[in-house]
């Protein structure tokens, strides 16, 4: 497995592979999980060689604890790309990505970014967009694989795809989850034990929901609100949407268009999910 820090480093050894070889990219923020490795089996299987990058993206945080905060696990990490196979890991330093400082770029993606985590988390998706586009750039990946998990985000970057005429092909990967049906994230490290069963009733309320959907979205949502209030989680928001376009809807539409989406806070500790149905 080859490690690069520096931009320049991985271009050129990038240069003559292309040639021959299909490049499948993967974008992570590192302290890797049973998720972020199903996205490089997938690139191991569709692509010839797996490029996975590790860097926790300073701007994409809207408060400077949450950054400090968020799990690393570098050694750690390394060994699980190595043991999955990966064959290339671009692990930069800020100032490899961002020689002009800290820039966030201001995309237009229009109402697709303005709902659920473009609400609570302004500016997050330009600053997602602009260090993704940043990557795209540097690799020039034949595919590129993002998780269901953050289903705003993969649809985003689909949108940026499409903006920057790029013929990367984005590939979406369903979401792993724990036993209890809790979501597998970073984030989950930073969970006590009791707070991570206590997480498990936000994937249960989307099962619940699944199941009744014929009870319609006003109620669903009404149960979910109570549920959360329940178990004493602090719900952010639950939203029926329409997958494609990010928006609200009050009446469900076909089969696998329409996902519920949910974000919560558990002790702090920001946590988001969602089914698709
Ligand atoms: P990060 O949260 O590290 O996630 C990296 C990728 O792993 C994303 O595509 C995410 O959707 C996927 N992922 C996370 N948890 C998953 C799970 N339980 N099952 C399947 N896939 C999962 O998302 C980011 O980083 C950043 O925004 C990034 C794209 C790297 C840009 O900075």
């Amino acid at each position: 497995m080859q490690i690069f820090t520096t931009q320049n480093k991985l271009i050129s050894y990038l240069l003559p592979l292309r040639e021959k070889y299909t490049i499948g990219f993967v974008p992570t923020m590192g302290a890797l999980h049973k998720g972020h490795l199903s996205l490089i089996k997938n690139s191991n299987e569709k692509c010839d060689i797996t490029i996975c990058s590790i860097f926790i993206n300073p701007t994409q945080f809207n408060n400077p604890s949450d950054l400090e905060n968020y799990p690393k696990s570098l050694k750690k990490d390394l060994l699980l790309l190595k043991k999955t196979n990966c064959n290339i890991v671009y692990n930069p330093l800020i100032s490899d990505l961002y020689p002009n400082g800290e820039k966030i770029k201001k995309f237009n993606f229009g109402s697709i970014a303005n709902t659920m985590e473009g609400k609570y988390r302004p500016a997050h998706f330009d600053a997602m967009a602009t260090v993704v586009e940043n990557f795209f750039n540097i690799i020039k990946p034949t595919k590129a694989f993002f998780g269901e998990k953050d289903l705003q985000q993969l649809q985003i970057v689909k949108i940026l795809i499409n903006d920057m005429r790029s013929n990367v092909k984005i590939i979406s990967v369903p979401t792993v989850r724990e036993k209890s049906g809790l979501a597998k994230s970073s984030r989950n490290k930073m969970l006590s034990r009791s707070d991570t069963q206590k997480a498990s009733h936000i994937y249960l309320c989307l099962t619940y929901c699944k199941k009744h959907k014929y009870k319609g979205i006003y109620n669903l949502k009404r149960y979910v609100r109570k549920e959360m209030q329940i178990q004493k989680i602090e719900l952010e928001y639950i939203e029926m949407v329409n997958i494609k376009m990010m928006q609200p809807i009050e009446q469900w539409g076909k089969k696998n268009e329409n996902a519920i989406c949910v974000a919560a806070y558990i002790s702090g500790i920001r946590l988001i999910d969602n089914i698709i149905l």
